[in-house]
């Protein structure tokens, strides 16, 4: 038998044998509701979501998709396919897609078995707190272009480490589809080219050119974009395994490049580098579970706070109304004033999680939210807080038909990270160093104030924002995989989609294209999304005392999958572009 099947019958199994005589069990996918969005909105309610009925996959990229599509259908399980989506979006997402970056992944095994791996950037071992700062004391922009903004890369290690501990497939194997596409090519769309285009800038300044900018102009749509030194990379990769990245010829290759351009990585740095297993926060909310990332990312501390807020408010008023958008900055702004302040890499600062996250402070800060007025941030805390505005990153959701689920979130921070590109290697590196707290209580050129918490010291990870999270259902059974990328509106964009599937019934599609809200406690206004928000909801939330802030930006970008009936839906938030495919 199946083990997904096995497990549906233990689980009922377990519910009969507990459950009173007369208690009908609440269904395990409940009716959708139809919603309507303001008449200025750019998206449409009632879209329809791509359906399968055995496994699906939601990314950036619909070749990196169907890569790990193609590796279910050789067998493979959620995670041999996650790791094969990364490695694919590294070749056709150069713009987030990454060995030079580093992320974070939730893994829910369909026998109930859980985890979490931090594979986050570590700041190289001669960082030094101020190293971002001129000699006036000034933030400069070093951390964010340049050798010295990357930190020591993550993502090989991440992906190896996953796949070794619970893929049931070779290196080789789950790499072989993004060799493909590097080897043979794929042909450039319309994203890509608009992508490189807005950033040649960047792309130009360093040895990235003659790959993206043949010619000083960014590779024809409809044109085939072949990377041979990156094949080559991912060769090397499948035949020796991690340790060709972190101590061997791609080592080489990094710090011999960090030289040439000034940097401070050392093949220490790299020798140095390990992922770190953690466990997931594991969080209620109106009887559904959250399965979420643990610090170095804020992302779970920061929704697990949110959510558990709202939980305080028996019945939440109806989406779109300005009692809705109160009620949820107002949250928004209590969690995100405590991941300013107290969130850091638990290997260097004591994180208070367990009680960031329980139910009895949820309820002491409710306590102080008012019905009828804003309460501004000064009145809430002393410190400053605020939030970076971080420019890419990409998620990808994956179910397998056995319901193991995969939630993964990478990036190397901006679109195309730092900008340098390791020419014997072929990828970018990223500029991670950026969301450290280059200067404690000091906004950095994003207006990003953290603090001591998240101040640069070697060999720490940078705190995040990415929140790659999983959602059972009150039976216990998978619901929905969930991530965005969005810097802090990774947390907002995640935590609304969660919110519209719970609390306001949407179906995946509806609650992936409604208008979304940012609170992020400094700077002290609510932002929303162009024509998100009626006029008359926008003018309550003014009398409430809000500053608003039309933003034509979207709120975090979210790639999404869920269970339905008969099987699994996927969608790629509208506000991003991607492929979800199943089968
Ligand atoms: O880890 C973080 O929170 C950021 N480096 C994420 C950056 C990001 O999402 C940029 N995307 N818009």
């Amino acid at each position: 038998m199946p083990r997904i099947r096995l497990h549906l019958l233990l689980l009922l199994g377990a519910s009969l044998a507990c459950a009173p005589a007369a208690r009908v069990s609440p269904p395990a996918i409940p009716d959708r509701t139809a919603v309507s969005f303001p008449e200025t909105w750019r998206f449409p309610s009632g879209v329809r979501a791509s359906f399968a009925r055995n496994a699906m996959i939601a990314s950036n990229d619909r070749l990196a998709s169907e890569a790990g599509i193609d590796i279910l259908r050789q067998g493979g399980n959620a995670v041999d396919a996650a790791v094969a989506v990364g490695f694919a979006l590294v070749v056709t997402h150069p713009e987030a897609g990454n060995l030079g970056g580093g992320g974070y992944m939730v893994i829910r095994l369909a026998d109930g078995g859980t985890a979490a791996l931090d594979y986050r950037e570590m700041a190289p071992i001669a960082a030094t707190r101020d190293m971002y700062l001129d000699d006036s004391g000034n933030v400069t922009d070093r951390s964010v272009e340049g050798y010295l903004a990357s930190g020591v890369p993550g993502a090989v290690a991440g992906m190896a480490a996953a796949l070794e501990r619970y893929g049931t497939m070779t290196l080789a194997q789950v790499i072989a589809p993004a060799l493909r596409l590097a080897e043979q090519g794929f042909v450039v769309d319309s994203n890509l080219h608009a992508s490189i285009r807005g950033d040649r800038r960047l792309i130009g300044r360093f040895a990235g050119a003659p790959v993206f900018l043949p010619g000083g102009e960014p590779p024809p749509v409809g044109s085939t974009l072949r990377q041979p030194t990156l094949a080559r990379t991912l060769r090397l990769i499948a035949a020796q395994g991690p340790d060709v990245f972190y101590r061997g010829e791609i080592a080489d290759s990094i710090v011999a490049e960090m030289q040439r351009g000034g940097g401070i990585m050392t093949r220490a740095d790299l020798a140095g580098y390990r992922a770190a297993w953690r466990e997931p926060i594991r969080s209620t909310y109106r009887g559904y579970t959250l399965l979420t990332m643990p610090p170095s990312s804020s992302g779970g501390v920061t929704i697990t706070e949110t959510l558990n807020i709202l939980e305080t408010f028996s019945a939440l008023p109806q989406f779109g109304t300005a009692a809705w958008f109160h009620r949820l900055a107002s949250a928004y702004q209590r969690a995100f004033i405590d991941r300013n302040a107290k969130l850091g890499d638990p290997d260097f600062v004591d994180v208070p999680v367990a009680e960031l996250t329980s139910k009895a402070y949820a309820r002491s800060l409710a306590a102080t939210i008012e019905p009828g007025r804003a309460t501004p941030t000064s009145e809430l805390t002393t410190t400053g807080s605020g939030g970076a505005e971080g420019m890419h990153t990409t998620h990808f959701s994956v179910v397998d038909a056995e319901g193991n689920a995969v939630a993964t979130t990478t990036t190397i921070n901006s679109l195309y990270g730092s900008g340098v590109y390791i020419p014997g290697a072929g990828f970018f590196m990223n500029n991670e160093m950026d969301d450290f707290a280059a200067k404690p209580g000091v906004p950095n050129q994003f207006g990003l104030v953290q603090g001591e918490q998240n101040a640069i010291a070697p060999r720490k990870r940078m705190l995040s924002a990415m929140s790659p999270t999983i959602v059972l259902d009150s039976a216990g059974q998978l619901l929905l995989i969930a991530g965005a990328r969005g810097g802090p509106r990774i947390i907002t964009g995640t935590s609304q989609v969660i919110l519209n599937v719970i609390d306001h019934r949407m179906t995946l599609a509806d609650a992936m294209s409604a208008p979304r809200i940012h609170h992020q406690a400094l700077p002290d206004e609510l932002r929303f999304e162009e024509g998100g928000l009626a006029a008359t909801t926008q003018t309550a939330l003014r009398l409430l005392g809000y500053t608003l802030d039309e933003n034509p930006g979207g709120i975090g970008t979210v790639m999404g999958v869920m269970r339905v009936r008969g099987g699994w839906e996927g969608f790629v938030d509208p506000r991003s572009y991607g492929g979800a495919v199943g089968y």
